[in-house]
């Protein structure tokens, strides 16, 4: 348990120091562990890198390997809303690259998981999000946009941009 020094708050500090527990060994707890983090903090940075190595007692190079494995642990800040946009199969052939492009050309981003200068948005192309049926979807943060079409995103995204920042 580390309770002494901890870059976390609190709160997640403590689910951290449960969250190994629930385990047979600590390191399974890692990506878990990395991932309220990643809410947490924003990403994985160097000292999230550093604080999980030692609470699942693994090196930080073993933390980096996982890290660099799962697309959805970030090593850079994203928006404060990251636009994942599906390019697999079912989205790809109903639109997904449209949706990509669409995003890309609004919110003036170039390159893949590309921040806007206002830190509000970025936009990652991603492999299958499971909405598959209803696709070309769109996964930010946590909420689904389904069976979109360039006028459709548009509004997914204005709705985010008229919340209270
Ligand atoms: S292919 Fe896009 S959600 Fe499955």
């Amino acid at each position: 348990m580390i309770t002494q020094t901890t870059i976390f708050s609190p709160a997640l500090a403590a689910r951290l120091d449960r969250l190994v527990t629930l385990y047979p060994v600590k390191r399974s707890a890692l990506v878990p562990m990395l991932l309220y983090a990643q809410d947490e903090i924003g990403y994985c940075s160097a000292a999230v890198v550093a604080e999980c190595a030692e609470r699942c007692g693994i090196s930080e190079l073993d933390v980096r390997n996982v890290l660099s494995y799962y697309s959805m642990l970030r090593t850079k800040p994203a928006g404060k809303y990251n636009i994942q946009v599906c390019t697999n199969i079912s989205c790809m052939l109903r639109g997904g690259y449209e949706i990509l492009n669409h995003c890309r050309e609004k919110l003036g981003i170039h390159e893949n998981k590309g921040v806007t200068p206002d830190k509000l948005f970025s936009v990652e192309e991603v492999e299958c999000i499971g909405a598959c049926c209803w696709a070309p979807a769109v996964q930010v943060n946590y909420d689904y946009h389904e069976n979109l079409t360039p006028a459709l995103m548009d509004k997914v995204i204005e709705s985010y941009a008229a919340k209270p920042q």
